[in-house]
This record gives C-alpha cells, structure tokens and sequence, in this order.
C-alpha cells in the first residue's frame, strides 16, 4: 500500500513540499494553524506567488489526493509527516525561534500511528532533531524522527523539489532510511544523489549550504568595494574567477547582496548556536558575511547622498523592486525594502516599484508610496534605483523614462541593466563595483 503522508506547516516550503508529493501519487494532508491559509489551499488558491506551483496545487486539490486542514488529529492517518514550519530569527538575539518546531511536534505525538515517521525539513540550530527524538521516545514511542534538509530556492521551489540536486536524511535507523527511499523513489530514480547521515550531519549540511552560499555572496561584494576604490569592474573580476571550475559562476552577482528568509537568518542563527556548542570561533568569520552583506545596502545610501545631497528632503527617489529577490512577492529582510526605507527615513520622498510584491511590501512599510506602474513610480523622480532584478526592468526604454523623470540618475543595484542603452539616452549611471 502507497505510504500517507502528512505536512505540518504550509508555507512556501510546506506548501510547495505538499503538492509536489501529490503530484507523486501520495495522499497528502496539508496541516497549518492559520485557517485562512488552509481555506486558500483547500481551495486550491495560493496564498503567495511562486511559478508553477500555483497550477500545480490547483491540480493536485482537484484529484482529491492533497487536502488541507487546521485539525493536527488528520494526521492519526498518515504513515510519514514533514516538519515544515518556520524558524525565524528570535525576537530578542540571533539565535533560531524554534516555538512553531516544538508545538508541532507536541501537536501531532498523541495523535501518531504505530512506526509512524516524523521528518524534519525546517532549518534548525543543530542539537535540535536530537532533542525532538528524545521527547517522541517519552510521549510518542511508535513513532521515529529523521531529518531531511530542504534546498529550494523561492522562484524554483517546484523544479528544486521534484529534481532537486541532492537528497539528504539524517536518519538513526535502516528502517527511517528505507520509508524516506520509499517515498523519494521517483526521485532517486531520475539519478538524484543520495546522501545518508547522522541527524546533526543532516541538520549541519542546511547550514553550511546557506553559509557557504552567503560567503559566496559577501565574498564578491567585498570585491566590488575594492573594485569602487581602485577603479576596477566587479562583473569582469567575477566572470574572470569563474571560469575556474573550482571557483565557479554562480552566486557571484555583485550587488546590494542578500536577503530573504533564508540566508541572513541562518547565518545569524548558525553563529548563535556555535557560541553554544563553544566552537563560536570557527564562525566568526560569518559576522563578517554579514556586515559586508549589511554594508552594500549602506553603499547605495552614500551614493545617493553623494550624488544628490547629504539632505534628502527635497528629493524624489523611485525604487525598482520591493522582493528580496525576482519571481517572488516575497519581501522578509529584503534589501531593496531596507534601502527604500532608510531613504524614506532620512527624509527623501520614496516611490516603490513591483510587480508581485507591493501588498506584502505595504504591509511592513504602511508609510512609504508605492506605485503599480514603473511610469507612475519614476514620474518626477530625482533617481532611479533598481534593485531588485525584475526581467520588466530590463525591458524598459531608457528614452522613455528619461521623459517623465526630473533627474537622469541611475544607481543599478544589482548589475543587470544595460548601462551604454542607459548612457546613450542621456542618463548618469552607477553601478555597485564598477567604476567607469
Ligand atoms: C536560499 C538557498 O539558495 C536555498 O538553497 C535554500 O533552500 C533556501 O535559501 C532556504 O534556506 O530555504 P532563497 O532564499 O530562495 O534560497 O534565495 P537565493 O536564491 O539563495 O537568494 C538569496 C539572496 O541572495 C537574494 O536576495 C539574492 O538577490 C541574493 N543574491 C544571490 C545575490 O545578491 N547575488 C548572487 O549572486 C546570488
């Protein structure tokens, strides 16, 4: 008989995990404690904007296979249950909030089935799917705990879960092992590697990948600093490094650097928990990450306040792009929302631009202007910031917007636009890392 399954937690990751093992064959329950969230998935309506999976998710409801609940007793079905809640920075430090982990666990342990497995995907301080076995032996004892850390990206989340590049599941038992191949059969099927560990290893190797990818980020900025001082071009260096397979192409886009859900909490939440273990010096050099990551949104700041004024109050200032990233309305810790509203602070009127993520932009920021049209957002406009790398951007005429702008000053962000197109209409154009 096909395994049942069970997700707790129907954000992006749960969301997107629950339809694509539908889409498997599995019967899915999704479970989440907000019933408007439930009541938007039940219906097959996506509560964010994710490509692809909106069309997936309205299939799979339609098959009858993936339902959704706020009931943590529709689990007592369920022969395997993937953690997938969030664990955001705590309010008070660096470290990981792990509150929505442990409540979820402690909801669905009375209700577990005999051999019932539980699978962790939220990224979690290390230490934790230890403490989670332990307190499933005292109040749960048929059931297990194995962890399989969750690599998508927003933007990819689909393709990054139905193909991802590796499979990971820290598991204390063959048994653990053998369920999650069951399930992730298709999967490894198509040749996806496969990689057994230990629960900490499993909880570590989330970590150091988002570690290692926000050093690889940070790592080229700082570069672009150097570049800014010494007259070079941040994008040639990189593309220059990168031909070497041992250095790579990808995640060296210099720019105003990262931000999300993801990365920036990690990093933070990783140093927290070395600090713990004693082992906080072999982080340190992430505090670094993130005051390099911290200062390129600064960068854009003093740009714009050498370019225009120290004060800002007379100024206009439109803002291309709200998201942490493209393809996403997703706008936690984003640094192109950061950027506008430390603009806005200092006095400058700020009008924000994009194309998915104003509702959820107005939300944290009731108090700047935002725009539905980039011809309404640069209308008057003293500069133009683009910093979040939309494909409409890139589409845009520079002769058109230099028409309705007061000022022909671009700041480019993210090193994206076409800045000889720009040049050649008459604008001023800065680029993060490159000096001429
Ligand atoms: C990240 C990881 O890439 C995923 O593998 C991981 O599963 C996910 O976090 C997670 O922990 O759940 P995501 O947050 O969707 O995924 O975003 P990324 O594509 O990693 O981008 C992060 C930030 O870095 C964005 O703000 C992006 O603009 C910035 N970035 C990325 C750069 O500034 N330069 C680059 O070269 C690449």
């Amino acid at each position: 008989m096909k395994l049942k399954l069970s997700v707790i937690g129907c954000g992006y990751l749960g969301a997107t995990h629950a339809a694509c093992m539908s889409s498997l064959g599995f019967e899915v329950v999704g479970i989440d404690t907000d019933p408007h969230k439930v009541e938007l998935l039940q219906k097959g309506e996506l509560p964010f904007y994710e490509p692809g999976l909106d069309t997936l998710l309205a299939a799979e409801v339609k098959t009858g296979r993936l339902t959704f609940t706020t009931d943590f007793s529709a689990v007592a079905d369920a022969d395997v249950h993937f953690i997938c809640v969030g664990t955001p920075q705590s309010k008070d430090g660096l470290a990981a909030d792990l509150t929505y982990v442990k409540s979820s666990v402690a909801a669905i342990a009375p209700h577990l089935k005999d051999g019932a497995l539980v699978v962790g995907k939220s990224t979690v301080p290390v230490g934790t799917a230890q403490a989670l076995h332990d307190y499933l032996a005292e109040h749960a004892p048929q059931a297990d705990l194995a962890w399989n850390p969750e690599f998508l990206r927003e933007g990819f989340a689909v393709e990054d879960t139905l193909t991802p590049n590796r499979l990971v599941v820290g598991v204390a038992n063959d048994r653990a092992e053998e369920i999650l191949k069951e399930v992730y059969e298709p999967v490894i099927a198509l040749g996806t590697p496969w990689i057994r560990a230990d629960l900490p290893t499993a909880e570590l190797v989330k970590v150091a990948a988002n570690s290692f990818l926000a050093t690889k980020i940070s790592f080229i900025n700082a570069m672009a600093e150097v570049c800014e001082a010494a007259g070079g071009d941040v994008t040639v260096l990189a593309k220059a490094i990168g031909y070497d397979p041992r250095i790579g192409n990808r995640f060296l886009q210099a720019g105003i650097g990262f931000g999300g859900g993801c990365l920036p909490k990690d990093i933070r939440a990783f140093m927290a928990r070395a600090q713990e273990l004693g082992a906080d010096q072999a982080l340190e050099f992430l505090r670094e990450i993130d005051n390099i990551n911290l200062r390129a949104r600064q960068r854009v700041i003093d740009v714009v306040r050498a370019d225009l004024s120290e004060d800002l109050t007379q100024y206009k200032i439109a803002v291309l792009g709200a998201t942490f990233k493209p393809d996403s309305d997703d706008v936690r810790d984003s640094p192109a929302l950061d950027i506008a509203a430390q603009l806005s602070a200092a006095g400058a009127q700020v009008v924000v631009h994009d194309p998915k993520g104003i509702e959820p932009a107005r939300k944290r920021f009731p108090n700047l202007d935002y725009a539905e049209k980039v011809v309404d957002a640069v209308k008057g406009a003293d500069a133009i910031l683009h910093l979040t790398e939309w494909k409409e951007y890139r589409e845009l005429d520079p002769s058109v917007i230099g028409q309705l702008v007061k000022g022909k000053f671009l700041i480019d962000g993210r090193n994206m636009l076409d800045r000889n197109l720009w040049r050649n209409a008459g604008w001023r154009v800065h680029a993060l890392g490159r000096t001429d």
